[in-house]
């Protein structure tokens, strides 16, 4: 079954599952990427900080997929919010990826401690970036809603922030949707420390599937765009495998009930890189 596409406020469209990168070396990318186009994903998300734009890049080239049946996803960067800075690193991350354009560009975070309201210049040369065509859509990521009330000019299509059974966001989440912005669910397996619940293992027997099928299964049906990593190459295939079953009512619920506010990274409000 193909992968549900959500369709952005601008009218363009995100595959609803995609492959994160995060922590994986630019020479492990390329593998861990080829292996996720060859069993299906169509959606990568990388970051400039992660290093392994040119790794991904290279597993685009040589997959030989069309370019127009291709997501990816990539990020700008806290230290280059001033519009100069991101306009070098907007060309930077596209010379490595290979490509003329992404479809999404985030701002990474809004990194205020550092850097104050800068990030709302890089909002306006996003905007820029998207009138130019090297970006298709602009979003951003580990915004708060204050944050998003700062920004001037286009609204963001999606906001991808940390969320999992053990951090839901729920009040950012009712946010993102009355503003009709897309939710992005980043450390969505809660960097598998949400596998070993008791809860999601029971679910996962009730299906017969794994515990990190049944979460994406939950992230889906909630509706959010949903990355999980891997390099793996058994666990990049069978986290794409999640088509084939459904949560009821009562699993989504106890998935639901699992939150504890157990947040992994850092706090927008306060993180100071
Ligand atoms: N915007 C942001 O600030 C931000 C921050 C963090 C992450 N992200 C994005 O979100 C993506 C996903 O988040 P994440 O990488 O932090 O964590 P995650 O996807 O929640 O979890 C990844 C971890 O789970 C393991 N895993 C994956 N599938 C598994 C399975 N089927 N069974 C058992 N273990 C499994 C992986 O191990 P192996 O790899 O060893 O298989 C890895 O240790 C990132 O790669 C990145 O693209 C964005």
């Amino acid at each position: 079954m193909s992968v549900p596409q959500i369709t952005f406020h601008d009218g363009k469209q995100i595959p609803q599952l995609g492959f994160g990168v995060w922590q994986v070396e630019n020479d492990q990318a390329t593998p861990a990427v080829e292996k996720a186009l060859e069993v299906g994903y169509r959606h990568i998300d990388t970051a400039a900080i992660y290093g392994n734009e040119e790794g991904v890049g290279k597993a685009i080239a040589n997959s030989g997929i069309a370019r127009e049946d291709l997501f990816i996803t990539t990020k700008l960067w806290n230290d280059a919010h001033k519009a100069a800075d991101a306009r070098k690193a907007i060309e930077t991350s596209l010379e490595k990826l290979g490509l003329d354009h992404v479809d999404l560009y985030l701002i990474h975070w809004p990194a205020t401690v550092k850097y104050g309201d800068a990030y709302i210049e890089a909002w306006n040369a996003m905007q820029e970036f998207q009138a130019e065509g090297l970006a298709t859509s602009i979003g951003v990521s580990n915004f708060h809603e204050q944050h998003l009330s700062a920004l001037e000019g286009a609204k963001p299509v999606i906001d991808q922030v940390e969320l999992h059974p053990t951090f839901q966001q729920s009040e950012l989440r009712s946010v993102l949707a009355e503003r009709g912005i897309a939710t992005e669910a980043w450390s969505p397996l809660g960097q598998s420390k949400d596998l070993q619940h008791e809860v999601i293992a029971r679910i996962a027997d009730e299906h017969g599937v794994s515990p990190a099928q049944a979460i994406i299964r939950w992230h889906l049906q909630l509706g959010n765009v949903v990355i999980p990593k891997s390099v793996t190459p058994e666990r990049i295939a069978s986290n794409f495998d999640v088509f084939g079953f459904e949560l009821t009512g009562e699993q989504m619920d106890a998935i639901n009930a699992l939150d504890e506010g157990n947040r992994l990274g850092g706090n927008p409000d306060t993180a100071d890189f």
